[in-house]
């Protein structure tokens, strides 16, 4: 399955950005008759080989959701855990993100995230910030409502400085004051673990994205199972509203 579905993708037709709810870390792990922490810390290959993937068949912007504003309500050890493994991966991964010409970003509410975290995370921002092959971006204490809502904010504040008009507000202006401002709105979005549900994610970005849903738990995914979710993506019909009809004349 893996050769096939790589030999199947038209590189003509790949998605520029794709989306991923990295989800079932928990499950795996309690299947195993493990703690929730052993799937964090399982999870962190699933990351390394689906960027990978990513960047060897040339897909531009790989967007993870990694801590969701709602899982600040988890347990306190768990959250304390997975603070912990980020900043360790960050470090430990940094070496690959260089090698493999990958730019780290964040997007969030990363002011809620600890000290040491930040520190460490906008370090690696910034040894990356030159590299061109893809923009790994980590959704970190996100949540889209929260970004919708942080947009609205400095639209009003802009208008009421003066510097917008309201009337100019339109998509294109909205989408500038999110913090997806730079990237394409992501084609595919993937989750794993059987979930099929968005739990705040990207909102405004996913309008017109392609869904897919696989029962696989995150630790278990692999660039197969990337090459997988795309060669699917490419077999659906983006229609936009129109008819097949006239996409096809
Ligand atoms: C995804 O796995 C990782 C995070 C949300 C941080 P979960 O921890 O949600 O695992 P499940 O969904 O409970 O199995
Ligand atoms: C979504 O997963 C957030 C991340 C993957 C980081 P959750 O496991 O938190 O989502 P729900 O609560 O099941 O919707
Ligand atoms: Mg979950």
């Amino acid at each position: 399955m893996t050769i096939d579905s790589k030999d199947t993708i038209d590189p003509l037709r790949l998605p520029q950005h794709v989306a991923i709810i990295m989800d079932g870390n928990g499950r795996w792990a309690k299947e195993k008759g493990k703690l929730r922490v052993f799937g964090h810390k399982n999870g962190v290959k699933a990351v390394r080989d689906t960027v990978e993937g990513a960047v060897e068949i040339g897909v531009k912007y790989l967007t993870l959701y990694a801590f969701s504003t709602e899982n600040w309500n988890r347990p306190k050890l768990e959250v304390s855990a997975l603070m912990e493994l980020l900043v360790s991966t960050l470090s430990k991964e940094t070496k690959t993100l260089m090698k493999n010409g990958v730019r780290l970003q964040a997007i969030g509410d990363l002011a809620q995230l600890p000290g040491r975290c930040y520190k460490g995370l906008q370090e690696v921002i910034a040894q990356t910030g030159n590299n061109t092959n893809s923009t790994l971006t980590l959704a970190l204490s996100y949540s889209a409502r929260w970004e919708i809502t942080e947009a609205a904010k400095q639209l009003a504040k802009a208008a009421l400085e003066g510097s917008i008009q309201p009337d100019e507000i339109d998509e294109k202006l909205f989408s500038q004051y999110l913090s997806t401002r730079d990237m394409p709105d992501p084609e595919l979005l993937i989750r794993t673990s059987g979930e099929q549900r968005i739990s705040n994610y990207l909102l405004w970005q996913l309008a017109y994205s392609e869904l897919y849903f696989t029962p696989k738990m995150w630790p278990e995914f692999r660039k197969a199972d990337l090459f997988e979710a795309i060669a699917a993506y490419q077999k659906r019909e983006r229609r936009f509203g129109m008819t097949s009809e006239q996409l096809n004349s």
